[in-house]
C-alpha cells in the first residue's frame, strides 16, 4: 500500500515549489505561509479538545465589533500573533479581533508582509460543535522596512493581495490557499501534524446550484435581493439551499460543490455585517483565482480600497454568472421579472 507520503504532496512541498516560481520568490513569504500552517495546526488542535479543555463558552468580554468574545476567539488571534511575529516575516498584523493593528514590536524583526486575519471564523457554532475557520489575506507592505508597519501596509486594495486563504475546522482541517495561481486544498493528517494536497485546482463553473443568505433579513433587504432570491426558489431554478452561518463554511461548500452566498446590506446598515479586510478581500481573492467573482453589489469588491482596517461590507460572492444576476438585480434600472 503506498503511503500518503509516498504518493502525496505536503503544504511545505507546494509552499517552496509555487513561492520558488514566484516573480518576487522570497523564502520569507514561504515562511508566512507555514506560520500560518503552524497557528492552524494548534487551532485545529485546541477546536477538537474544546469541550475537555473547557475552551467553549465566552470570555465575558465584548470586541471591538461590539460582539461577544469568545475564549476560541481570542485564543486563535494569540495563536497568529506569536506565529506572525517570527522575525523577518512581517511587520504588522490587522485581526477582527484588536482594535488596532498589531505591530511586530521589535522592529528589527519587521518583515516585507502585513497580514489581515479573521482568527476564528463562525464563533456563534462553537458552542454547538458546527464548522469554524481561519481566514487570511497577504499584502506586501508599502512602508520601508527600515521603519516599523504603518496602517498604509494594510489599507491597500484587494487587488494588491499577493495570498489568502482559511483553515476550516470541520470533519476534517483542510487548508485552502492561493497565491494567485489556482486554489488548492490540503487536509490535516492530525496523526503525523501534516497538511497534504486534497483538492488541487478548485475551480467554480460559470453556474452553482446552492444558495447560501440568511432570510430572517430578507423584510430589510434592498429589493432586488428580494426579487433575487425570489427568483431562486423557483421550481425550474434548480437551486437547493444552505446556510451554515459560518462564512468560512458556508463558502467552503459553495467552493467544492457550486454556489453563490448573499450577506447584503439593509436599510438599517447598508454595510451589512462582514467585515472588508478579514473576511471579504480573502475570500473574494479566493473565488477570483478559482474562476468565481465577488462583488458588494455595486462593484468587483476586490477594488475597494478600505478606509479603515474594521470596514464593513455588503457580500455577493460566487460562481461567475451567479454573482452577476444578483448584482444587475441590485442596479437601479433592474424590474423584476
Ligand atoms: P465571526 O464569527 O468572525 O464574527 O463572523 C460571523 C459572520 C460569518 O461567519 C457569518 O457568515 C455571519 O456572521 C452570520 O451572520 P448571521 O448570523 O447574521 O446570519
Ligand atoms: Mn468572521
Ligand atoms: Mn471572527
Amino acid at each position: 500500500m503506498v503511503t500518503q507520503f509516498e504518493e502525496g504532496i505536503t503544504l511545505d512541498r507546494f509552499i517552496f515549489e509555487t513561492t520558488r516560481d514566484h516573480p518576487e520568490a522570497t523564502g520569507r513569504f514561504a515562511t508566512l505561509l507555514q506560520q500560518i500552517a503552524l497557528a492552524a495546526r494548534l487551532i485545529s488542535a485546541r477546536v477538537n479538545r474544546a469541550g475537555l479543555a473547557g475552551m467553549l463558552g465566552g470570555t465575558g468580554e465584548v470586541n471591538v465589533q461590539g460582539e461577544f468574545v469568545q475564549k476560541l476567539d481570542e485564543y486563535s488571534n494569540e495563536v497568529l500573533k506569536r506565529a506572525l511575529e517570527h522575525p523577518g516575516v512581517c511587520c504588522m498584523l490587522a485581526s477582527e479581533e484588536d482594535e488596532e493593528p498589531f505591530i511586530v514590536p521589535d522592529r528589527f524583526a519587521t518583515g516585507p508582509y502585513a497580514v489581515c486575519v479573521d482568527p476564528l471564523d463562525g464563533s456563534s457554532n462553537i458552542d454547538v460543535n458546527a464548522t469554524i475557520g481561519t481566514i487570511f489575506g497577504v499584502f506586501k507592505r508599502k512602508s520601508s522596512t527600515d521603519v516599523q508597519g504603518q496602517v498604509e501596509d494594510l489599507l491597500q486594495p484587494g487587488t494588491d493581495l499577493i495570498g489568502a486563504g482559511y483553515v476550516i475546522y470541520g470533519s476534517g482541517t483542510v487548508f485552502v490557499l492561493s497565491t494567485g495561481n489556482g486554489v488548492h486544498g490540503f487536509t490535516l493528517d492530525p496523526t503525523v501534524g501534516e497538511f497534504f494536497l486534497s483538492h488541487p485546482n478548485l475551480r467554480l463553473a460559470p453556474r452553482g446550484t446552492i444558495f447560501s443568505v440568511n432570510e430572517a433579513y430578507a423584510s430589510q433587504w434592498p429589493e432586488g435581493i428580494r426579487d433575487y432570491v425570489r427568483t431562486l426558489k423557483e421550481p425550474d431554478a434548480g437551486m437547493s439551499a444552505r446556510y451554515i452561518g459560518s462564512l468560512v463554511a458556508d463558502f467552503h461548500r459553495n467552493l467544492i460543490k457550486g454556489g453563490i452566498f448573499l450577506y447584503p446590506g439593509t436599510a438599517a446598515k447598508p454595510k451589512g455585517k462582514l467585515r472588508l479586510l478579514f473576511e471579504g478581500f480573502p475570500l473574494a481573492f479566493l473565488a477570483e483565482a478559482a474562476g468565481g467573482a465577488a462583488t458588494d453589489g455595486r462593484g468587483r469588491l476586490l477594488e475597494r480600497v478600505p478606509e479603515s482596517i474594521h470596514e464593513r461590507t455588503p457580500l455577493i460572492i460566487g460562481n461567475r454568472d451567479d454573482v452577476a444576476d444578483a448584482t444587475r438585480a441590485l442596479s437601479p434600472e433592474y424590474v423584476a421579472s
